[in-house]
């Protein structure tokens, strides 16, 4: 008798067919969707759209500012666009992408110049911190007369060395009737923190393959620290500060340089390292 199922069986067969059905389809659009959104986050649409070689001929604006992110820290670093613009990297239309994003002269922008301290400082706290208790950074509030991160950063990268920032940006602004001095001792810091990186970037080259005679790794890594330090705290523009701390950190380093000389005159061991 019940070997030919009733209506109400086939019925129920149907239902349940039909809910697997659903069910498969539903974990098949399940899966598809997750691994869209996957995608999504990783595809930066700001960076695929505005690597788009037209953009060379056609706004050349564009391509610039994208060539200077291809080739800086910050690309190394893994940074996109939305991280300082702001906007939705998500989506794909101009429109829609560039939500929040605003020209550089317009006050609601995140890389306005009033604003960029607060921007960059999201990731450079340390500087920005000593930044916005600078003479400068209070002028650049009230009188807009002085220089923020991108007068001396750019868009984005390149450390500004000595010799291109005094003329190009200090000098500017620190001429006769403005204490040129202010320049002349910012040019002296500056060679002396570019010779003390000569020497942190010699020994730690050395450090990757031996001990350093009569100093430990560890020395150097702290002095490592100490540059750092002073290079942030150089953004609160106290040079009698940076003049003393970045003179004290050079004469440490030599007095360093100059032990493992001596002592690499006697000792056969670390040859190679004044090669
Ligand atoms: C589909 C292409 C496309 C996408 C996606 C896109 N852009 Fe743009 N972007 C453009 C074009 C085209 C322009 C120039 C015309 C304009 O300003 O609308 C532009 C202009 C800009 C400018 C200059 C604005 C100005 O006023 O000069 C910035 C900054 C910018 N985009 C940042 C971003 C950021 C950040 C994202 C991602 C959140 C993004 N873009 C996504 C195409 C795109
Ligand atoms: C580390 C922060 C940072 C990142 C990352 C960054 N920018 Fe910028 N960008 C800036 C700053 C700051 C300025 C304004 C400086 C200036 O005027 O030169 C700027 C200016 C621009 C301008 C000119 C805007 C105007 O109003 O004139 C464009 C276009 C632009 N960026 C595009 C991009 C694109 C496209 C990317 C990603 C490929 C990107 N930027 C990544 C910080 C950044
Ligand atoms: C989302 C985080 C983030 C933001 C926002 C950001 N930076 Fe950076 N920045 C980094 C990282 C990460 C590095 C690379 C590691 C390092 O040197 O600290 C870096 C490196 C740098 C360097 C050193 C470059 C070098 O040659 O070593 C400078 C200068 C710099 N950023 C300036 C800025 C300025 C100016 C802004 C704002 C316009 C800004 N950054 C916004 C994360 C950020
Ligand atoms: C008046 C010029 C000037 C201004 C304004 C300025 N900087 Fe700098 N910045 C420098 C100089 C000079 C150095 C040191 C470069 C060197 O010797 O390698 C530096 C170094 C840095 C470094 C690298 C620090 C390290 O430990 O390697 C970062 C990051 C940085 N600045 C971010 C910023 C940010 C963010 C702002 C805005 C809040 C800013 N700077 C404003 C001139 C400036
Ligand atoms: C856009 C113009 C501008 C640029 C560029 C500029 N400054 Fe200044 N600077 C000012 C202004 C404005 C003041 C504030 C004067 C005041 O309030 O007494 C100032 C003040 C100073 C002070 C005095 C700080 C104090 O606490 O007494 C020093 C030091 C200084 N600047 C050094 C520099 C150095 C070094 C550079 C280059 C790396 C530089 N400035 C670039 C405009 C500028």
């Amino acid at each position: 008798m019940s070997a030919f199922p009733n209506e109400n069986q086939q019925g129920e067969k149907l239902m349940m067919n039909t809910t697997r059905y659903f069910t498969k389809l539903l974990l098949v659009w399940l899966f598809i969707g997750i691994i869209l959104s996957i995608s999504k986050v990783y595809a930066n649409n700001c960076v695929n759209c505005h690597k788009d070689p037209i953009f060379r001929t056609h706004n050349h604006k564009l391509y610039t500012y994208y060539q200077d992110w291809l080739t800086s820290p910050h690309q190394t670093a893994g940074l996109t666009c939305d991280q300082c613009h702001s906007g939705d990297p998500a989506a794909e239309t101009v429109d829609a992408a560039h939500k929040g994003v605003h020209s550089t002269s317009d006050p609601r922008s995140t890389i306005f110049f009033k604003n960029l301290a607060e921007t960059c400082g999201k990731c450079h706290e340390q500087v920005s911190g000593q930044f916005t208790k600078s003479k400068h950074y209070k002028s650049l509030m009230v009188y807009d007369n002085a220089p923020n991160c991108s007068t001396c950063h750019r868009a984005m990268n390149r450390k500004p060395y000595y010799h291109d920032i005094v003329d190009t940006t200090c000098r500017s602004c620190h001429n006769q009737q403005m204490l040129q001095s202010h320049a002349e001792l910012a040019e002296e810091i500056l060679r002396r923190l570019n010779i003390t990186k000569g020497y942190l970037g010699w020994a730690s080259l050395y450090y990757s393959s031996k001990d350093w005679p009569g100093t430990s790794k560890q020395e150097i890594q702290q002095i490592n620290t100490e540059y750092h330090e002073i290079l942030a705290k150089g953004h609160a523009f106290d040079l009698i500060d940076s003049d003393r701390t970045s003179a004290e950190l050079l004469s440490k380093l030599r007095l360093i340089f100059e032990d493992a000389w001596k002592t690499c005159h006697t000792n056969k061991e670390c040859e190679g390292i004044f090669k």
